[in-house]
């Protein structure tokens, strides 16, 4: 049995907890909470690396538009902490917004640029300035060596990864395969939210990104063929992108392209957004992959 983890909820009771934090790397795994196999999963990957691993969790008001399910969000902080003792976490941060934003809404943010806009961020206008600016205080507050992050965002990744390179942020950032429910749906806090009937449906996205990277070898219009032709036959699942992207710029990869591509969806099902992605290599020898080689956000030649 291992103990339990020391929860902070505040700055300073936050401060002494992570100084005891002294015997060798510190790894960092930020939630929302309502945390799944998926959290566990980066939670273990950061323990088999790091000597000490925190989680946070905190519902960023600053990412969530107007209208989207802040206050309907999963809070569940019990069997998240149960979670985190299993999992032998050392420290669990879970501030309120209050004590990230004292001064209410911060006036300065992090920008995530062009990147920020395309995708999810088209969707969501702002999200990823408001996930930026949260990650770049928790990263400052957690002081951590390592910050782990599913592949299962993987705009997010990406645009963290460039925060850490752009604007030289210390600490290195370390991708976490998407796990997976036995039939394929990608976890997420957000399928508490399906219907049965909403569930069946969301398979649809996981088995387009599948049938689309089997056809990797062909190249990108048989890919993007092949996963359209499984979401048309579920028209409850309401597209809203279905892409095969560069990883790291995020633009559509012409016919000719050989190498990594990202294939993304977005769908509404019922009443939850959904996304999903696979990493997949195209040309020969190609098929899905669990994450990119070189990390999405990797130097360029030269
Ligand atoms: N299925 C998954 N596999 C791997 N990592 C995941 C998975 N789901 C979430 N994560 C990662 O866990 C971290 C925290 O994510 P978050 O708390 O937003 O959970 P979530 O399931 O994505 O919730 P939501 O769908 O509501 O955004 C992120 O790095 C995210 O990429
Ligand atoms: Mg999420």
């Amino acid at each position: 049995m291992s103990t339990a983890p020391v929860v902070a909820r505040t700055r300073d009771e936050l401060g002494p907890a992570r100084a005891a934090l002294t015997e060798g790397d510190v790894a960092v795994v930020m939630t929302m909470g309502a945390l799944h196999e998926g959290h566990a999963r980066l939670i273990r990957t950061a323990r088999e690396r790091a000597r000490h691993v925190i989680v946070t969790i905190f519902l960023n008001p600053l990412q969530f538009g107007p209208k989207e399910d802040l206050s309907r969000y999963p809070r569940t902080f019990d069997s998240d902490l149960e979670i985190c003792t299993r999992e032998g976490v050392d420290l669990v941060f879970a501030p309120t917004p209050d004590v990230i934003y004292p001064d209410g809404d911060p006036g300065v943010r992090i920008s995530a640029g062009p990147l920020g806009d395309v995708l999810e961020g088209q969707s969501r206008p702002g999200h990823f300035d408001g996930m930026l600016t949260v990650v770049a205080k928790l990263m400052h507050l957690t002081r951590g060596d390592l910050f782990y992050y599913g592949q299962k965002d993987a705009q997010q990744l990406l645009l963290i990864k460039r925060m850490v390179r752009d604007i030289d942020f210390p600490g290195s950032v370390v991708a976490v395969p998407t796990v997976r429910e036995e039939d394929g749906l990608a976890m997420s806090s957000r399928n508490t939210y399906l219907s049965p009937s909403d569930r069946e449906t969301a398979l649809a996205l996981s088995r387009a990104l599948r049938a689309g990277a089997d056809r990797a070898v062909e190249g990108p219009s048989a890919i993007r063929r092949a996963a359209r032709e499984v979401l048309i036959e579920e028209p409850l699942a309401l597209v809203d992108y279905l892409v095969l992207v560069h990883p790291t710029t995020l633009e559509d990869v012409p016919e000719w392209y050989k190498g990594e591509a990202l294939l993304a969806v977005a769908a509404r099902v019922g009443t939850t957004r959904l996304i999903d992605n696979l990493p997949v290599l195209v040309g020969p020898g190609g098929g899905p992959r669990e994450t990119f080689a070189e990390g999405p956000a990797a130097a360029p030649a030269g």
